[in-house]
């Protein structure tokens, strides 16, 4: 049955509202960004090891606010009604925060002077963290989502996601949207496209140059 609910606009009108399902998208997005990025990085390039870098430094700043964000403001609202119920995701985010500081340390120590095995040694540490990160969130979309649907009402939940996007993500995205700016700026200036298919790549999330933009010069 339809809710009677207002949706916010981001949403379909006929959606139930999925507290987890922007954000999560948004994190699957720039993961396999990445994942691409660091399976065609020339690892004996700086330069190419430098737009890596760029992009590891947004995901990892992303990673790291969604994960205090759910803690502060979605498990911790779901404490309150199902006591225990947080035990899970905690545990899983100590484990995933300790693998992710492990796989920016190596992103960190690189320098555009690696062999493509200590390239692929990179790549292979990446895809791991992220196979693990991809079966955290899915279980939180398929489990935790439901216990927040059941214990409270649509209305909480797109106020507490209002509230959310408004005072934490907001800030977080224009963060972001500026650390973009200067990879367009970059790209405008190599004149490899035009400013308003540059734009366009921003919102769509592809502004990172393709391979065949790379081997024209950049
Ligand atoms: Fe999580």
């Amino acid at each position: 049955m339809p809710s009677m609910v207002a949706s916010p606009p981001y949403l379909h009108p006929m959606a139930i509202h999925r507290s987890y399902a922007a954000s999560h998208k948004g994190l699957r997005n720039i993961l396999g960004q990445f994942s691409l990025l660091a399976g065609r990085t020339d690892y004996g390039s700086p330069a190419d090891v430098q737009r890596l870098k760029a992009l590891g430094d947004e995901m990892f700043m992303l990673l790291t606010h969604h994960l205090h964000t759910e803690n502060d403001h979605l498990l911790a609202l779901l404490e309150q009604r199902v006591p225990g119920a947080l035990q899970h995701n905690l545990r899983d985010h100590e484990e995933l925060e300790v693998i992710q500081q492990d796989v920016a340390d190596r992103l960190a120590r690189l320098d555009g002077t690696q062999t493509a095995l200590e390239g692929h040694a990179f790549h292979l540490a990446f895809t791991a963290f992220q196979g693990r990160y991809l079966g955290h969130i899915h279980h939180e979309e398929v489990v935790t989502e439901e216990l927040l649907l059941k214990h409270f009402t649509e209305a909480e939940l797109i106020a507490n996601s209002e509230r959310i996007v408004q005072q934490v993500e907001f800030p977080v995205l224009l963060a972001s949207r500026q650390g973009a700016s200067k990879n367009l700026e970059r790209m405008a200036r190599a004149a490899i496209v035009r400013p308003d298919e540059a734009l366009r790549r921003a919102d769509t999330g592809t502004m990172y140059p393709t391979e065949e933009q790379r081997s024209m010069g950049e």
